[in-house]
């Protein structure tokens, strides 16, 4: 399938729907390799909105492969709306809508991006500290390759490693598969890289 783009701020394709599901797919089974025979159930905690395809797509591809997923998502703010300006650096995350409890238990973080890494570390830390799961791994999509990040940013990010990652992104803004803008493209099939002098 090759997409055509008809709305002008998307600049370029960066994944084809079946691109993406070859990523999820290879992504499920370098985490069955690793986590061969649970006694317990994996909780997949996807973060929401950005993660929502990706999670509901990688926990269906694990439980294929034979692990037993207990599905979970959890609401995280960073970013309000809208677009980083550069070298901003966020450290107020915010972690709503936990269901239960996670004492115990092994977690697998999902989430569609990894920017700065604010979001995820942070996550990562409240399941470990406050949540006191048994294991913590963390998942993502895509990985930002920064071209310019702060000494802040390039500290956190060379101290913050996911266990799983799809693929190494451009320092763009990307949209489709769950990524958005103020909330719109999400619903893409596809992977898009935006014009962000279009949002400014
Ligand atoms: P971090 O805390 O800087 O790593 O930011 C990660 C979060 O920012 C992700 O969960 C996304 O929701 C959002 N984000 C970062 N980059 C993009 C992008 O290019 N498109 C859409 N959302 C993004
Ligand atoms: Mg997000």
């Amino acid at each position: 399938m090759t997409t055509t783009l008809y709305d002008p701020r998307l600049e370029s394709v960066l994944l084809e729907p079946e691109d993406i599901q070859h990523i999820v797919i290879r992504i499920a089974e370098n985490i069955a390799v690793e986590l061969p025979r649970l006694d317990a159930p994996l909780n997949v905690v996807g973060l929401l909105k950005g993660a929502v395809f990706f999670t509901t797509d990688l926990a269906r591809a694990l439980s294929d492969l034979g692990i037993d997923v207990r599905l979970d998502f959890i609401r995280t703010s960073t970013y309000k709306t809208g677009i980083k300006k550069t070298g901003e650096t966020v450290r107020n995350v915010s972690i709503s809508n936990l269901s239960g409890s996670y004492a115990g238990e092994q977690v697998l973080l999902v989430d569609d991006i990894l920017d700065q890494g604010f979001t995820l570390s942070a996550v990562k830390n409240f399941f470990l500290d406050e949540q006191k799961a048994s294991q913590v791994k963390t998942c993502v999509f895509m990985s930002k390759k920064l071209t310019n990040p702060s000494e802040e940013v390039r500290a956190l990010r060379a101290s913050f490693r996911v266990d799983y990652c799809g693929m190494e992104a451009p320092d763009r803004w990307v949209v489709g598969y769950g990524l958005d803008i103020s909330d719109e493209f999400r619903a893409l099939p596809y992977i898009a890289i935006a014009r962000e002098e279009c949002f400014r």
